[in-house]
């Protein structure tokens, strides 16, 4: 494998170098990408230095740098996970021929389509988040955000080299159009519907990165088991910085969940309008939370029945989350899947051909995470002794696309009827007044140490630092301004 070439332009382990041309090309776009980064990227924080990881190697230890930097400095880098020596083709109708190290001519397009909708979710989630940082509940979280974000867009690198290198023209102009989308702009949308929702507070944030970002693993995970080489190498690599985004998010809604529970206790109450009314989220208002963006990004997993995924399956383009360890037949022609469809008020069993439930399969790997992290969340509520347990809604909740998109399910996956939907709505998802609350709550607390009163300390920081430490370090010209929050509870 060639060696890591910190020093250059563009930070690599691609010896990118030895190709002039696709240098140049991928330096041409570069100044566009920062101003791209510029405009979309985190909002008012540019000058200031922060505490960031930067990927320096893909080793097992040591790939990454900790240091204080200015987000427009950070080396974003293009890295891809060591080569696999005689790796072959994991699944579908080339099974067993080696993996290719080059695009296979009769699926280019499919297989530039693929990496076109993975890299537009990229620079979409940055630019969701960019007025997060404007009320962060502490500089730990502040920072948080910003690695999430400088990584998000270290991954939209990862898939413009696969373009540039691999789909000549058609891949440069793809390229220009991942910085010419715009998340929720009518004119110009990103791809997936998910990724044009407005991020606004951070409660929406820990659940974007707990569940979209999670929908992004398994996407990754799948990825990862392509027979085109590149790109299994370069999402493997990818999803060893994805991991912190996980824990963003759950350790984020985990917290606030402490907070919650820990002014239940002490109010003695599990009134919301008392959790409120002392600057706490109330659990039902975390529950509809929850609902709402589970529901959402189980979406992101495409048709039950899909033969676009059958397709990719084929192709061999696209595997099942750990193809090889998990699965015997790899082929999975002649195999059937059983999916629940609604007929009237029942539910059924259908037998659908294997390949055709590949999104399904997807999903219900992705299903069974969340479960394990609801399970975590509420383990934080049994240890402070509540008795109140959130729960994972059923997929069919809440769906606007798929087969169960139309038609009304209560939570627990029952068809109901439209007008028992109408009354309880409001029960299961955010209302407005839902929404205004938990944003009257965003108030800025950027001080060393101190914490906004909605959400918990966490248990330790950042790469063996205190909670109270300075992860940013404010320019002068704006310190006074971002230090000026009224006083809060310290960490
Ligand atoms: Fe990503
Ligand atoms: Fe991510």
């Amino acid at each position: 494998m060639a060696k890591v070439d910190l020093a250059a332009r563009i930070p690599n382990n691609v010896d990118l170098s030895s190709d002039r041309r696709l240098q140049r090309a991928l330096e041409d776009w570069q100044p566009r990408f920062f101003d791209w980064w510029m405009e979309m990227g985190p909002e008012g924080f540019q000058a200031d230095q922060v505490y960031l990881r930067t990927a320096i190697d893909v080793g097992r230890d040591g790939w990454a740098h900790f240091d204080h930097v200015r987000m427009p400095e950070y080396r974003w880098g293009i890295f891809l996970a060591p080569a696999e020596e005689g790796r072959v083709i994991p699944c579908g109708d080339h099974f067993g021929q080696p993996a290719w190290q080059k695009v296979p001519g009769e699926y280019r397009n499919m297989l530039r389509r693929i990496i076109v909708t993975q890299a537009d979710t990229e620079p979409a989630s940055v630019e969701q988040q960019r007025l997060l940082g404007q009320t962060a509940p502490s500089l730990y979280d502040l920072r948080n955000l910003f690695q999430v974000n400088v990584e998000e867009g270290r991954h939209l690198w990862a898939m413009v080299y696969l373009l540039h290198t691999y789909f000549g023209r058609d891949g440069r102009e793809e390229a220009e159009d991942l910085l010419r989308r715009r998340s929720g702009n009518p004119d110009s949308p990103r791809i997936l519907g998910t990724f044009n929702e407005p991020v606004e507070d951070w409660l929406s944030f820990f659940m974007f990165t707990t569940f979209t970002d999670r929908d992004g693993k398994f996407q990754l995970l799948a990825l990862a088991e392509s027979g085109f080489d590149p790109l299994s190498r370069t999402t493997r690599f990818m999803l060893t910085e994805e991991a912190h985004h996980m824990f963003v998010g759950e350790t984020g809604v985990g917290r606030v969940i402490e907070r919650t529970a820990d002014l239940m206790n002490e109010l003695k109450t599990e009134d919301p309008d008392a959790i409120r009314a002392h600057g706490g989220i109330d659990l039902p208002t975390i529950q509809r939370y929850l609902n709402r963006w589970f529901s959402s990004s189980i979406n992101l997993f495409g048709g039950e029945q899909s033969s676009n995924a059958a397709h990719y399956f084929a192709a061999g383009l696209k595997g099942r989350y750990k193809e090889l360890e998990r699965f015997e037949d790899h082929v999975a022609l002649d195999a059937a899947y059983e999916l629940p469809t609604v007929v009237g008020d029942e539910v059924r069993r259908e037998q659908i051909p294997l390949r055709n439930a590949m999104n399904e399969i997807l999903r219900d790997d992705y299903v069974g995470d969340c479960e394990f992290v609801v399970d975590r969340w509420n383990r934080t509520l049994e240890k402070a002794g509540r008795p109140e347990r959130l729960t994972l809604p059923h997929r069919r909740f809440n769906r606007d696309m798929g087969i169960y998109s139309g038609r009304p399910f209560d939570p627990e996956g029952r068809p109901i009827a439209p007008e028992v939907w109408e009354a309880q709505r409001d029960r299961w998802l955010p209302t407005r007044a839902d929404v205004d609350f938990v944003r009257s709550l965003m108030q800025p607390e950027l001080r060393v140490g101190r914490i906004a009163g909605w959400i918990a300390p966490p248990r330790k920081g950042i790469n063996g630092n205190d909670f109270a430490w300075e992860y940013v370090r404010f320019d002068k010209s704006s310190a006074g301004v971002k230090l000026g929050a009224e006083p809060s509870r310290t960490g």
